[in-house]
């Protein structure tokens, strides 16, 4: 079974509404020719979220949008924070949950993860849940039991269909913003044991189906290296995603 390749990028903290516009626009023109194999999303901060939705409507793009984070609550007294059907009704594709960002300052645990999780499933949209390590648990050769644990707890209680529409980025904590990456094979290694735990909980269809991302320090240069990897199904992008050029070269690796 063939999985489409998905690349996102991740803008963190660092668009305006009006940047994001232009920067979809810029990108579109350069990653259209890829779109029947490889889907390309882009993930703005919220504030970012309408402008992108009409852009991607009004220009009838082919790119698939994302939010970076949500409440697992459907509603209530959550002074700043998103429910779900608030991006759902922005036309979001996706939602990232759990990222290591979120995880160090915001507090997010599997637990809450597999919440955001569940919500955003039944709100009718698909997470890219974040995994990964720190250093220390890679330098103490813990990486594959910690990561297996993330995606058992942040990824249980759903059906084999759902299992099958996750997508699940693997991101090393230190490998993020820093421009160092694990090889392509050892980054190959965690995203196949990353699927054999979803084939375990899900059985083997929902573990073929499941979308498996690298992300950390991916660039133009070294996209290709990790996308040619059999278990690697895209790449989730910070910093490169935040130029047109370089994000459309990634997008175009992937072919
Ligand atoms: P960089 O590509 O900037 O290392 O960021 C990766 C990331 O955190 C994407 O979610």
């Amino acid at each position: 079974m063939s999985r489409r390749m998905l690349v996102a990028g991740n803008w963190k903290m660092f668009t305006t509404s009006g940047e994001g516009a232009v920067l979809i626009q810029d990108l579109a023109q350069r990653v259209e020719e890829v779109w029947d194999e490889v889907e390309v999303a882009v993930c703005p901060p919220f504030t970012g979220l309408k402008a992108a939705s009409t852009v991607i409507e009004l220009d009838k793009l082919t790119m698939s949008l994302g939010a970076q984070d949500v409440h697992w609550e459907a509603e209530g007294a959550f002074t700043g924070a998103i429910a779900p059907r608030m991006l759902a009704d922005l036309r979001c594709d996706y939602v990232i949950v759990g990222h290591s960002e979120r995880r160090e300052y915001f507090g997010d645990t599997n637990e809450t993860v597999n919440k955001k999780v569940r919500a955003v499933f039944d709100a009718g949209m698909v997470p890219i849940m974040c995994c990964g390590e720190s250093l220390a648990t890679r330098e103490a050769l813990e990486t594959d039991a910690f990561v297996r644990a993330q995606v058992m707890e942040g990824a249980a209680g759903l059906s084999a269909e759902e299992a099958a529409q996750l997508v699940i980025a693997y991101e090393p904590i230190w490998a993020i913003g820093t421009g160092r990456t694990p090889t392509p094979e050892s980054a190959n290694d965690v995203c196949r044991s990353i699927r054999a735990t979803i084939g375990a909980m899900y059985g083997p269809p929902a573990a073929m189906a499941v979308r498996v991302l690298y992300g950390g320090s991916v660039k133009a240069e070294n996209a290709k290296m990790f996308l040619s990897e059999p278990d690697i199904d895209g790449g989730l992008v910070g910093g490169a995603a935040l130029n047109a050029d370089s994000f459309a070269d990634i997008a175009k690796a992937a072919l």
